[in-house]
């Protein structure tokens, strides 16, 4: 149609003119109109804002279906706006809060610690609030996710319930607890109006001196790839029946390989192995490493955040085999590929044009900046006119990422006011006391040690660094990045105040952290409640994981003042300590339980079996780290106790 009608403008001007000059004149007409289609085609991608979308545009209609609505709203969208939505910023790094509107962002994050002035439920319900409702306001009413670390609870917001750590719920050995766990979890998220979690970890640690052992299930895909899939479907489910509410999406990370990584390559000088280097084994891939993820797939995780670590001699984020190849390729992830924390740039050693540029070619959608955006925009802007990135890579992240917001509601959503109803619940605490009794591993039980009889156990001594520590038994991401050291997490109960209660009024329950119980009577049973101090990343690299000499003194002071001894080890992974489980009657591995001290109780006292098995093996040395892919030691001798190890009861 187009070129018919082109011809019959130019042919009645041809019969006026000699033939030299209508070739000069064709070509002037030529070189016009490709200078004007160029325009067009640069106003359209690169510049000023397109008038406001009409108030029906068929995006924002919710009836219709989700890929139409989609690509109708791409068709509003600049350049600009595409990449906008293609970063991700710490709510800190905000220059301002309208920038979330005037640059279209995609994402805002609470990276851990990174709260509001006012640290309530309340006050996170207004921050959050008010940065989506900048969103709404702007030109394409494009809705943000707001991501947090919602490890275990919604961990940073104070007054959450705090669930056992994914190590915990590796060893409960129970999908459908996971699911629920899950689902509670994302439950009190959305009651803050957050939208997105950086949850689950499907990484498969084989080294136990690794500081983010806790936040795996196990060290098997197999059984990353059942509770990774329980986990995510549980959070995605929450809120799934009203409409006027935004769900929560889910996030597997850290992709790919990460756990395997060798001890002293950490590419951070501060680290050890975190953000470290993966043996590139190209023949694991299918077998050993993807699994996981193909399970997250099927349970339509939202998104997928590519690590820190390196696959042999190139970040695994530069790497489109991996990304592209093997994730959006071969296992149809159809959600967004989102980068870790500065992952983008960190160890790149480009320019942040020429990293950003290489990491959205290997196939990531949103960058977790976090902190530079204008710089990501123009960068990335760069980037496309100068063909570096092409626009249908561009158009494919959008996409996704449009995509996923479309599908959990956040165009629909109705602002809605606070609900303290649902933070906190009772609920909640009691489901995850459930769960702390199901996470609980007993490993030794020797002369009739466990359960505590509440009738025949008079005098029960209770010590140890872990026996009256919220902040040690929440562990890390809970408050702050690296957790706290004591006695104060809002809402959680202690394991010694677990203990008294359970044990109720037919015993006298005696503490001193330091088990200074010189003067006492031989005790019919005495806790050590050993632990470790809380740790996050790399900080958590330790060249020795094993109990700090206070609660070694406390394990002998207690063997002197009591016939029987229990030793509860509160701890985010398997400890080097072999000579105290031999002066001891009773072992119970209870992982980083959380805010329920009472669970601890329950299985101590009979209240609740002993279920739980070993989600990864029990080094009995030092010697035997790591572990190989296979589950062998790293000397070939035989685990204190190995995976899937547990007596019930
Ligand atoms: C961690 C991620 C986390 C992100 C955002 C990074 O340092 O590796 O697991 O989701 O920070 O807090």
């Amino acid at each position: 149609m187009a070129k018919r009608k082109n011809k019959n403008i130019i042919l009645p001007v041809a019969h006026t003119m000699s033939k030299a000059l209508y070739n000069t004149w064709l070509l002037y007409v030529l070189l016009i109109s490709i200078l004007a289609a160029a325009t067009y085609y640069l106003y359209r991608a690169n510049s000023s804002p397109l008038e406001k979308p009409p108030i029906n545009a068929l995006y924002k209609q919710p009836e219709q279906p989700i890929d139409a609505r989609v690509e109708n709203l791409m068709n509003y969208m600049t350049l600009e706006e595409k990449i906008g939505q293609m970063a991700l910023v710490d709510k800190n790094s905000l220059k301002k809060i309208e920038d979330i509107g005037a640059y279209n962002l995609g994402g805002i994050l609470s990276g851990a610690g990174s709260k509001p002035k006012n640290n309530t439920p309340e006050g996170w319900h207004e921050m959050v609030s008010g940065m989506k409702e900048q969103a709404r306001k702007s030109r394409l009413g494009i809705p943000i996710f707001y991501g947090i670390d919602a490890n275990h609870g919604n961990g940073n917001v104070p007054g959450s319930t705090i669930f056992p750590h994914a190590i915990g719920l590796g060893a409960a050995n129970d999908i459908k607890l996971t699911e629920s766990v899950a689902t509670a979890t994302a439950e009190e998220i959305a009651t803050t109006g957050i939208n997105w979690s950086y949850s689950p970890s499907l990484d498969a640690p084989l080294d136990i001196r690794w500081g983010r052992v806790y936040e795996a299930f196990s060290d098997d895909p197999a059984l990353n790839a059942r509770y990774g899939a329980a986990f995510i479907q549980g959070t995605q489910a929450a809120n799934n029946t009203d409409s006027s509410k935004s769900r929560v999406s889910a996030t597997a990370k850290h992709y790919l390989g990460t756990g395997s990584m060798q001890w002293g390559q950490s590419k951070n000088k501060g680290f050890k192995i975190d953000q470290g280097v993966i043996p590139a084994r190209e023949d694991l891939l299918d077998s050993h490493y993807l699994p996981p993820y193909a399970a997250a797939a099927n349970a339509g995780v939202a998104s997928v955040m590519v690590g820190l670590s390196f696959w042999g001699d190139t970040r695994v984020i530069d790497n489109k085999h991996l990304v592209t190849e093997k994730l959006k390729d071969q296992l149809g992830f159809k959600g967004f590929v989102v980068s870790d924390w500065y992952g983008m740039y960190e160890f790149s050693g480009k320019s942040q044009y020429k990293a950003s540029a290489e990491t959205i070619n290997a196939g990531v959608d949103m960058g977790m900046l976090p902190f530079e955006y204008k710089g990501f925009i123009k960068d990335v802007r760069r980037g496309v006119n100068q063909g570096e990135i092409s626009q249908e890579r561009i158009d494919d992240a959008v996409r996704r990422i449009l995509y996923q917001k479309f599908k959990t509601g956040l165009f629909d959503e109705v602002p809605n006011s606070f609900d303290p109803s649902t933070i906190g619940t009772q609920k909640n605490h009691a489901l995850a006391r459930k769960a702390v009794a199901a996470s609980s591993v007993l490993l030794k039980n020797e002369n009739s040690t466990l359960p505590i009889s509440k009738d025949a156990a008079k005098n029960i001594l209770v010590a140890g660094s872990g026996a009256d520590n919220t902040g040690r038994q929440s562990g890390a991401w809970t408050i702050e990045w690296q957790g706290v050291d004591g006695n104060n997490i809002p809402g959680a109960t202690s394991i010694l105040q677990g203990i008294r209660e359970v044990a109720g009024t037919g015993s006298t329950v005696k503490y001193d952290k330091e088990a200074r119980f010189e003067n006492t009577t031989l005790a019919d049973v005495a806790v050590a409640i050993v632990s470790e101090k809380p740790y996050a990343e790399g900080f958590g690299d330790n060249p020795n994981p094993s109990l700090e000499e206070l609660d070694k003194k406390v394990i002998e002071r207690l063997r002197t003042r009591s016939k029987k001894v229990v030793i509860v080890v509160i701890s985010g992974r398997p400890l080097l300590m072999t000579d105290q489980v031999a002066q001891a009657d009773a072992v119970v591995a209870s992982w980083l339980p959380g805010s329920e001290g009472g669970g601890i109780a329950d299985v101590l006292f009979g209240d609740q079996p002993f279920r739980a098995k070993l989600p990864l093996p029990w080094p009995t040395t030092l010697s035997q780290i790591p572990t190989t892919i296979n589950g062998i030691t790293a000397d070939s001798t035989q685990s204190l106790y190995d995976r899937g190890f547990g007596i019930v009861n």
